[in-house]
């Protein structure tokens, strides 16, 4: 099979600790022909999405670390069509950007894309959790979106809740995750203003209930195809809120409980209806606080709690779909042409 990843630099990736690493190894492992290449490589000639891409070389021996692989990787700069892939992962820092997007739907119906660039839309930023509001109100927190600052202030004024949490939009790795409490009034507007406007154009923002327990960590779950295949349980570090790894927290072994596999089964359905096979949940108290669905990370280190290798659930996933796809397209040329054989001359 032919896999490509969308992601951000190649020699910007921190090997040890994107899990992307590991998916693309075991790709190479596979014997697929795997190639790599970031926003800035995609172009269009005669109508056709391109990219320059990076190839991976298979070395003679892969080494058995993901990480030493990818270090010593030899690539070689080709330009390739995009729909020559069987599939393509989106393995950049999210958001997706929308031009990028564009380029994707030109092949989305003969390249399997994971996620769904449809689903992408639908859940490119941390509203998506408010579309599963009304069959699952009680597993989302109270949130609010917007980048009216009078009407964020009295949200937080008018709140029974001392304290709330404040996001961007569009973050990711905890970044400018913050709690802002009633007692700091004075602060909450000026606050405001540094969040929604960057001086040129205004930005939406969260606020949502503070989750209590947060303080204990949250619970990332991998989900493919709908069901929960890693989880791990991630605690901030000492004197932050923020869980992420990539913000001092430190991740423990977790087993999930029976509500956490609940809140999995409720929601697995709706995540492959929107096209998102492959998701990252973080759930804080029995509560979604958000839905990774651009290159959700912790693989490597559910891989060392579990004793599992995420990454081979992920390619046996995609090399079913890109063989049931390549069967029915078989089937069809054969049944074409029985149609086509048929006696249509009179006697
Ligand atoms: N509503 C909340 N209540 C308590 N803690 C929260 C809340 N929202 C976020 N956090 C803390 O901040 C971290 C990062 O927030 P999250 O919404 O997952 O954004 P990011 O995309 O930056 O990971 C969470 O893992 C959690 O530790
Ligand atoms: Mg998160």
């Amino acid at each position: 099979m032919n896999i490509c990843f969308l992601t951000d630099n190649w020699e910007n990736i921190d090997y040890e600790n994107d899990s992307t690493t590991h998916i693309i190894h075991e790709s190479v492992k596979r014997g697929h022909k795997t190639a790599v290449f970031s926003n800035n490589d995609l172009a269009i000639r005669q109508s056709i999405a391109l990219a320059h891409m990076k190839v991976f070389i298979h070395p003679e021996k892969i080494h058995a670390s993901p990480i030493i692989f990818a270090k010593k990787a030899k690539l070689r700069e080709e330009l390739l069509p995009l729909n020559g892939f069987d599939v393509i992962f989106l393995r950049a820092n999210p958001p997706i950007n929308e031009i990028t997007l564009n380029f994707l739907d030109t092949v989305k119906d003969n390249t399997f894309i994971v996620n769904d660039v449809d689903g992408l839309r639908r859940a490119n930023n941390k509203i998506y959790p408010a579309s599963f509001h009304h069959f699952a109100s009680h597993l989302i927190p109270e949130t609010h979106v917007s980048k009216n600052k009078e009407y964020l202030y009295q949200l937080i004024d008018q709140s029974e809740n001392k304290k709330m949490i404040l996001k961007p939009l569009n973050g990711y790795g905890g970044k400018c995750v913050i709690i802002i409490e009633q007692s700091a009034k004075r602060n909450i507007r000026s606050l405001l203003d540094f969040y929604i406007n960057d001086g040129k154009n205004k930005h939406h923002i969260i606020l949502q209930e503070y989750i209590e327990g947060a303080e204990k960590g949250d619970t990332r779950v991998i989900m493919l195809n709908g069901e929960a295949i890693g989880w791990v349980k991630r605690v901030p570090g000492k004197d932050d809120i923020r869980s992420n790894n990539s913000a001092g927290g430190s991740s423990v072994k977790h087993s999930l409980t029976q509500a956490e596999k609940e809140i999995c089964k409720q929601i697995g359905p709706k995540l492959v209806s929107d096209g998102i096979y492959l998701a990252g949940l973080d759930i804080i108290n029995n509560k979604i606080v958000e839905i990774n669905v651009v290159s959700p990370g912790g693989m490597h280190i559910i891989n060392k709690f579990n004793r599992v290798k995420l990454q081979q659930n992920i390619l046996d996933f995609v090399e079913n779909v890109v063989s049931e796809k390549q069967n029915s397209i078989k089937k069809k040329l054969e049944h074409r042409k029985l149609v086509q054989d048929a006696n249509i001359k009179s006697k």
